[in-house]
């Protein structure tokens, strides 16, 4: 399975947290990468952090930096609180949808978005970058997750089967090509700086902003 799948409710006694299974299968992978490119200190704000367990994870492996989370749903700013309570470099959750305009933070020394781009329609994408751009400093990382189509890749059976998935239940969404991302984020002054295969047909977008 690639994604994302349906978050679970939590465990008795904790009902606020839910549960994204594949978080437990991705996030070692997503932090070894991470470590490359995350700065050594400042605040790393996590776009559409769903269940909250990829940021109470990052915040521990990566103490030295403070973790801003985020997401438009507030069940999931629910879970993100509840996951991340007690965990001293995480803030409180930020309703925080990228496709608006008025984003409820000013600068930050590097953005994440996991498993966002293809599960929301492509506004929330070119919301995504055109607010990165406003948020980071020249040189600060922009750091996408997730699966992705390449012009002259040829994409992955599961791939193609999940985007056919994604599609059917709602049209706006599905998976983005590459090029696409990088022409929109290039007009905003980011440049490419990696491409990293990660594992089960997922990519690790590296962009730099300008
Ligand atoms: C598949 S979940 C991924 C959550 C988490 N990053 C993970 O990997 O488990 C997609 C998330 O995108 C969020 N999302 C959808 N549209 C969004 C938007 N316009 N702005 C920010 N987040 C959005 C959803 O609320 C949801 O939490």
């Amino acid at each position: 399975m690639t994604g994302s799948g349906p978050w679970i409710p939590g465990e008795a006694g904790s009902e606020a947290r839910r549960h994204a299974p594949a978080t437990l299968r991705n996030r070692m992978a997503i932090a070894d990468v991470l470590r490359e490119h995350l700065p050594r200190s400042g605040t790393v704000l996590e776009v559409a952090s769903g269940s909250g367990e990829h940021v109470a994870y990052f915040a521990e492996e990566f103490p030295a930096l403070d973790w801003q989370p985020s997401d438009p749903d507030p069940d999931a700013l629910v879970s993100i609180a509840a996951w991340c309570d007690g965990i001293v470099n995480v803030a409180p959750p930020l309703a925080l949808d990228a496709s608006t305009s008025d984003w409820p933070i000013a600068r930050v020394d590097a953005l994440l978005c996991i498993n966002m781009v293809h599960i929301s329609p492509w506004n929330a994408t070119l919301g995504l970058l055109a607010g990165a751009a406003k948020l980071l400093t020249p040189g600060a990382p922009l750091i996408l997750y997730g699966p992705f189509l390449q012009t002259d890749v040829p994409p992955a059976p599961s791939n193609t089967a999940f985007d056919e998935t994604l599609r059917a239940r709602d049209p706006r969404w599905g998976l983005r090509q590459v090029e696409s991302i990088e022409r929109i984020a290039a007009g905003h002054g980011f440049a490419r700086d990696q491409l990293i295969e990660m594992p089960a047909n997922n990519l690790m977008l590296v962009f730099r902003a300008g």
